[in-house]
């Protein structure tokens, strides 16, 4: 039986990058969570002896390297930490970096500014902390702006993982009503790529197997997806893979959630591999 990966699955640009840096400091403590991934942080955390600590009062005199979370940090954490005398590795998304210095760079220019995203997600707490006045305003729908009286000047941003379709949303109310937007696009396409090699790959393949936890929403996402084109299953470890799903089937295609770690995609080849 041929085995074939989707075109792109399991972790993106981001947290790969992350996570090859915090391979690389050995003996560094990460200022929250790294990741949203338990089982790799665990990992990390074992073999590299990269810890986290889950707030600035907690990073004591014997941590000598931080690294920054790859959904960044409000600008004010970042400054204390510099007063500590750290070395800092930085460890923020690039795709996340974006939208902090647009805001930074528009609100010195005097721009209102809007935000599309989930005010308590990390990410977006970081990005709004780098406006430098507090006419900042987060929003998940255009109905909340109804009531806010925003000045003529205005610039949007919104949160990486965001569906483009709703951020037109956002800004058609604006353009509509306010006469100058600045309308960025910092949507990051890492997981629609996932949804789309999964779609393409199940097309093709006998059966699929999708690798992820039961309750991530991206990996269900990308199960729903491929159980429209074929005989597919969500398992979680090699534990759950049953030799019976293989019978008289010629392709097996494999995706995986964006917070499920290479090694255990090869661990389940492995098994379908010594039991087919
Ligand atoms: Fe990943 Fe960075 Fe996009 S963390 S989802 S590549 S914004």
């Amino acid at each position: 039986m041929l085995i074939k990966k989707a075109k792109s699955y399991g972790f993106c640009f981001g947290v790969k990058r992350a996570v090859e840096i915090a391979e690389s400091s050995k003996n560094a403590v990460t200022l929250g969570p790294l990741i949203h991934n338990p089982l790799e942080i665990e990992r990390l955390a074992k073999n590299y002896n990269v810890k986290f600590v889950d707030s600035l009062e907690n990073i004591d005199k014997n941590i000598k390297r931080v690294i920054v979370r790859t959904h960044g940090i409000p600008k004010n954490n970042l400054e204390k930490l510099k007063e500590k005398n750290v070395e800092i590795i930085d460890a923020t998304c690039p795709f996340v970096k974006k939208p902090q210095e647009i805001v930074e760079e528009m609100s010195r220019s005097g721009y209102d500014i809007v935000i599309f995203g989930d005010k308590n997600h990390p990410e977006i707490k970081g990005v709004m902390s780098y406006s430098v006045h507090n006419r900042v305003y987060v929003v998940l729908s255009p109905n909340e702006l109804e009531n806010i009286r925003l000045h003529e000047k205005i610039a949007v941003v919104a949160q990486t993982t965001r569906k483009i379709e709703d951020y037109l949303k956002i800004t058609n109310y604006l353009i509509k009503n306010y006469k100058e937007v600045r309308v960025f696009n910092t949507i990051c396409n890492a997981t629609f790529e996932n949804q789309d090699a999964v779609r393409e790959l199940s097309q093709e393949a006998d059966i699929m197997i999708i690798i992820g936890g039961k309750n991530s929403s991206n990996t269900k996402q990308l199960y729903n997806i491929a159980k429209e084109n074929c005989e597919s299953y969500l398992v979680e470890d090699e534990s759950e893979i049953n030799k019976n799903w293989f019978k008289n089937k010629r392709i097996c295609g494999i995706s995986a959630g964006a917070s499920t770690p290479e090694w255990l995609v090869e661990k389940i080849i492995s098994k379908i591999k010594e039991v087919t």
